[in-house]
């Protein structure tokens, strides 16, 4: 039988890196590539064969059925299981094993669901498999590892020890991370420990490597991101829309921008670099936007220059603003003439009147 499994997403964090765009909305439930970014990891999920999934919520946890409903628009079958308090990575998984159809020896797929990325999912089922392993992780290589869990393996990819977040240079041992999607015998979910809060990072997966449990690695080297910070976010919305990232999701074409159809973008704006204009947003004259998403009802004014941002539903940037790196939240109004760069972010619903805030000389 090489049907594909069953998988579970967790989707409960607060997004606390992300906000403010995370203050109203899931970290998951916003827009990338002009559509919730969950969207992505679904279509590709259903693209690998995966039917069932369960989505385990807790932070604004209303908001994930209204939008997927039974998942049958995507062809998928999907479920949802909140917790009441947040159970943490591995209370997630065991906190959902009562949807799980499959047997104690099946494959279970999980994602983290802040992941972009062009994983070979059937290969990683495949690994799994010819290994006889308990658990699989797909691991990716980083530059600074520090961020993440760190996974040695051997010379046949069984894996060594699992350091999540490591604190001192002596820890970091590989540039190896795990790359937050996993293949877990069915099993091994109902060992974990139910009913209060346990990292699968922190806790099993040492744990399960204490024991003697067989963990596999993959590592890879297609497209990997998490987008937990809002560089990165916007990084990987503009990676949709130029193509460089995979998704069968993107509502239109690849290429250097995507305009939802109900957006309004003057003919003499410029945009670039997988920008992204959603739905009901306008674009005045003589803007240019790059690598940037503007979300639904945004207005951007005549002559603003916006790089590596992003601009959060029914904001307005007032004419020759300047944002360079920089969050908008829901709402929010940033006056004509303000100049905001590096890692700014203002807060929904904030006014920053006209000329109040530059970072150079306005000769
Ligand atoms: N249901 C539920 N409940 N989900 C949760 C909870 C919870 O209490 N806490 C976190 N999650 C979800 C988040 O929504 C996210 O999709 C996923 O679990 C991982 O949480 P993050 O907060 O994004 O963790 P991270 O990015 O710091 O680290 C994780 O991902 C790295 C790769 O991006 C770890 O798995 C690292 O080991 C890994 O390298
Ligand atoms: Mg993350």
């Amino acid at each position: 039988m090489n049907q594909a499994p069953e998988a579970i997403l967790l989707v409960g964090g607060k997004g606390t890196r992300l906000r403010p765009l995370t203050v109203r909305t899931p970290k998951p439930m916003v827009p990338a590539a002009g559509v919730p970014f969950l969207t992505h990891q679904l279509a590709r999920a259903r693209a690998a064969g995966v039917e069932h999934i369960v989505l385990a919520t807790s932070y604004l946890a209303e908001v994930f059925e209204p939008y997927f409903g039974d998942g049958s628009a995507l062809g998928l079958h999907i479920e949802y299981v909140t917790e009441r308090e947040p159970l943490g990575t591995g209370g997630a998984i065991r906190n959902v094993a009562s949807r799980l159809r499959s047997g104690p020896d099946d494959p279970v797929l999980v994602f983290n669901g802040d992941i972009l990325t062009g994983l070979d999912i059937p290969a990683l089922v495949d690994t799994h498999r010819s290994c006889d392993a308990d658990v699989s992780l797909h691991l990716t290589r980083v530059d600074d590892p520090r961020a993440f869990g760190l996974v040695p393996t051997d010379d046949t990819g069984r894996v060594t020890a699992f350091l999540e977040k490591p604190q001192t240079p002596e820890e970091i041992v590989t540039d190896q991370i795990n790359a937050g999607a996993y293949v877990f015998r069915r099993s091994v979910i109902d060992t974990i420990p139910a009913g209060r809060p346990v990292s699968v990072e922190r806790e099993t997966f040492p744990g399960l490597l204490d024991d003697g449990a067989h963990l596999q690695g993959m590592v890879d080297s297609t497209y990997w991101l998490d987008l937990g910070t809002p560089h990165a976010f916007v990084r990987g919305s503009a990676d949709l829309v130029l193509g460089r990232a995979p998704s069968p999701a993107v509502p239109g074409r690849r290429g250097d921008r995507l305009v939802l159809p109900t957006a309004r973008v003057a003919p003499g704006a410029k945009l670039t670099g997988g920008t992204v204009v959603a739905e009901g947003a306008v674009v005045a004259e003589d803007a240019r936007i790059d690598g940037s998403a503007v979300l639904a009802g945004a207005v951007v004014e005549a002559g603003a220059v916006i790089s590596g941002s992003l601009v959060g539903e029914g904001a307005r940037i007032g004419a020759r603003t300047v944002l360079s790196g920089v969050v908008v939240g829901d709402g929010a109004v940033v006056g004509e003439d303000n100049e905001l760069r590096d890692g700014a972010r203002v807060w929904c619903d904030a006014v920053l009147p006209a000329g109040s805030v530059r970072f150079s000389s306005d000769q």
